[in-house]
């Protein structure tokens, strides 16, 4: 990412997940938070498209169906402006774990899959502070299909990139438009420091990686005492490093 700021001085760490619709990473991430504060690190979470300021325009336009590749990928990147410098930032320079689900990555997988070019997206979010850690869940588009089908009713106009009119049937654009996303995940990866992660895994094998890769970037960084662990925060942990969970 061209970083037109140098924040390599900000005491805090950033951790960001990525990757196709239903590929589990707020799964992951949620987990994670929870251990983080469990071990009484200190957090902020962070979602994509999610700023109080943006988020009426973006649904009005989403509804209406107004918005064009450009325009579409504007309102994100406005609603991300604002999170940066109201929420990861400070967050940042106060010394806090900042997780956020998903980052400038789903951007510019996005939107190239929309056609939008590839340099003008990244130079777009070029103030954007680089992760301490980015994960790229990966997962195939059929499992991604099975865990939304099996999640939630229905899939999105936006998600399944009707816009683009590369079918009218949504399930096969939906197919269609997540494929393109992926084959540009694929390429972020080569092209930035990005971990990717078999999401095709168990939910706890692949927490277990996640926490792996996370430890060495706890070094050093601030705790708060933690007391007592409630027993059945105890008992969820217990079944967890069970496998009880998924
Ligand atoms: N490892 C896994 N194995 C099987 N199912 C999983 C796994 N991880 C998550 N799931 C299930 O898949 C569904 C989607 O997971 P989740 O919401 O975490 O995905 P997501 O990547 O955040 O999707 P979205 O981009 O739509 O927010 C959920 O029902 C979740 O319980
Ligand atoms: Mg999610």
């Amino acid at each position: 990412m061209a970083t037109t700021t140098d924040f390599s001085h900000l005491p805090g760490r950033l951790i960001v997940v990525e990757g196709i619709d239903g590929s589990g990473k707020s799964t992951q991430l949620d987990l994670l938070h929870k251990w983080l504060r469990s071990e009484g690190y200190v957090t902020v979470f962070t979602e994509w498209n999610s700023s109080p300021i943006v988020r009426d325009t973006t649904k009005r336009g989403k509804r209406k169906q107004l918005l064009t590749p450009m325009s579409f990928s504007l309102v994100h990147a406005a609603d991300f402006a604002s999170r940066t410098y109201e929420q990861i930032l400070p967050a940042l320079q106060a010394g806090v774990i900042v997780l956020a689900d998903r980052y400038v990555y789903t951007a510019f997988a996005r939107d190239a899959a929309r056609g939008v070019n590839r340099k003008w997206v990244r130079d777009l979010y070029s103030f954007a502070p680089p992760p301490s850690l980015a994960l790229y869940f990966h997962v195939s588009l059929d499992e991604s299909i099975r865990r939304i089908a099996a999640a939630r009713a229905e899939i999105k106009f936006y998600e399944a990139g009707m816009d683009l009119g590369l079918s009218d049937d949504l399930q096969e654009s939906f197919r269609l438009f997540q494929g393109r996303i992926l084959e540009e995940y694929d390429k972020l990866c080569d092209e930035y420091d990005i971990t990717r992660i078999d999401a095709s895994q168990t939910l706890v094998s692949q927490q277990v990686q996640v926490r792996e890769l996370v430890e060495p970037l706890l070094e050093g960084m601030p705790r708060r005492e933690i007391t007592k662990v409630p027993t059945h925060i105890q008992a969820g942990y217990a079944s967890l490093a069970a496998g009880g969970a998924r």
